[in-house]
């Protein structure tokens, strides 16, 4: 055990607990190392299940485990969703208990959780050890001021068939809204967890948020009359890819999946300037069949080639002899290194499902959008970047749910070419530009940083 003088000496140890999926992992990770370039010490902190079977975590990043309880098979292995999450927090709880009174008598205890809002248990975990408390939230901020609404019960549900007013939101149609609130009663353990994150925001020492202060500025400002500690400090992408120089990140990420070498970037580097349509449906959410025959329809008859990620447990959905009957002009991945895709010269517009991650590194990289969103927050994202930003165009979806070959294929033209993709073109250069000056020296993130390593000094 160290004695107190190691312990003055030491720096200070910050554990960061995402929620075990892979669009909550990576933007903690991210935000992680630039903490860690300020000197902290950080431990990543992930289920035991996920840090034996990810790939490319950075070999340099120090991984703790806790047990979800499904050690062996994570959320597939359990009987439902509601079962796994009430695992985590059992499991979660007790394990992370146990690791911090491990360190606790340790030489370096922990002395800061920064926990997913997903998480919301992680934060009475943390009361017990008095450490700093932060919690980090990995979608937009517009998703939570309607989830914090819904919370307060400040909206009626089952939404009314209107324009709905939120403050800092523009009006909404039910459409838009989160599915979970939108269709009531899908997914009602996700709901539950997701709503309820809210009860203990306002207990935590700092709220981060993966988002940047001019991308959504207004509703930023509205939760701050809420949320005084609320800080943002996105997008959590590796700077190399805001500065351009991606050589410095090679080594990004943590992968749930693993992505074939470097074949697409490969495959890119001889396709001219942005002629390429980028497809990706993102790490966790299943398309139905026939989104899936429609999608290969659309980018079979298109005239512009396609780099598509189908992953390997959707890949049976592809209809039969389409990649050899498109092999001339398009590539099929089940994985790919989206961020230094989606960075590259070759790519002209990307047809996305909306993760929050993915509607961020898009706009940061600059890349326009046909937004196809699927669930949970994804019906908002594209709100967003149709209307609001005007980086790209929704999709209009059939109303048995599917997003139609033709309709499909009049987004990527217009967007691709013609006048609309050329507004659209400038509109995600500025805010391309914006995404970087977050990060500037002395920049919002800066500030953040500063403010939030000032709350270590009176413990030391
Ligand atoms: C899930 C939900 O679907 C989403 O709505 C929510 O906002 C976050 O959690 P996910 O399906 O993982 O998201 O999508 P997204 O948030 O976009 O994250 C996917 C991540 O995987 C991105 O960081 C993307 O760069 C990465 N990715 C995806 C790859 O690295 N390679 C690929 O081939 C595809």
């Amino acid at each position: 055990m160290a004695d107190a003088t190691d312990r003055d000496d030491r720096t200070p140890h910050i554990l960061v607990v995402p929620y075990p999926a892979q669009g909550h992992i990576s933007p903690m990770l991210q935000f992680s190392k630039r903490l860690r370039k300020r000197g902290v010490k950080i431990s990543l902190v992930t289920t035991k299940f996920i840090a034996r079977t990810s790939h490319s975590i950075p070999s340099s990043f120090p991984v703790l485990t806790i047990s979800d309880g499904h050690d062996d098979g994570g959320i597939d292995s359990a009987e439902s969703i509601q079962i796994y999450l009430d695992s985590l927090r059992r499991f979660g709880s007790e394990s992370l208990r146990e690791l911090l009174q491990q360190l606790s008598s340790s030489a370096s205890p922990a002395d800061c959780v920064i926990y997913d809002g997903f998480n919301a248990w992680a934060q009475d975990v943390a009361n017990e050890f008095k450490v700093i408390k932060a919690v980090f939230f990995t979608q937009s901020c517009a998703v939570a001021d309607i989830y914090y609404h819904v919370y307060k019960g400040l909206i009626k549900l089952p939404l009314p068939d209107t324009e709905i007013e939120i403050p800092g939101l523009p009006p909404m149609k039910p459409p838009e809204f989160p599915s979970f609130v939108y269709q009531l009663g899908s997914y009602p353990a996700y709901y539950d967890v997701i709503v309820n994150q809210y009860a203990n925001v306002h207990k935590a020492d700092l709220i981060f948020w993966n988002t940047f202060y001019e991308l959504e500025r207004e509703v930023l400002e509205c939760l701050k009359r809420i949320w005084p500690a609320i800080r943002p400090v996105g997008p959590s992408i590796p700077s190399g890819f805001l500065d351009g120089r991606i050589e410095n990140d090679r080594e990004y990420g943590l992968s749930f999946f693993n992505a074939e070498g470097d074949v697409s970037l490969k495959w890119l580097d001889d396709r001219r300037k942005g002629s390429v349509v980028f497809v990706s449906f993102g790490s966790l959410g299943e398309v139905p069949v026939e989104q899936m025959e429609e999608t290969a329809d659309c980018l079979k008859n298109s005239k512009w080639a396609f780099l598509w990620v189908v992953r390997t447990s959707e890949a049976a959905k592809l209809p039969t002899g389409f990649v050899a009957e498109t092999a001339e002009k398009g590539l099929v991945v089940s994985w790919c290194r989206q961020l230094e895709v989606l960075a590259h010269e070759a790519i002209g517009c990307f047809v996305t499902h909306c993760g929050w991650n993915s509607t961020l590194e898009a706009v940061s990289l600059g890349v326009p959008m046909v937004a196809v969103p699927g669930w949970t927050d994804q019906n908002t994202n594209a709100k967003f970047i149709s209307d609001v930003w005007k980086v790209g165009l929704k999709a209009s979806a059939h109303k048995d749910g599917l997003v139609k070959r033709g309709a499909l294929l009049q987004c990527i033209e217009e967007v691709m070419g013609g006048d609309r993709g050329d507004e659209i073109r400038k509109n995600a250069a500025v805010w391309k530009a914006l995404a970087r000056k977050a990060f500037e020296d002395g920049g919002s993130f800066d500030e953040v940083v500063d403010e939030f390593l000032a709350k270590f000094v009176s413990r030391f």
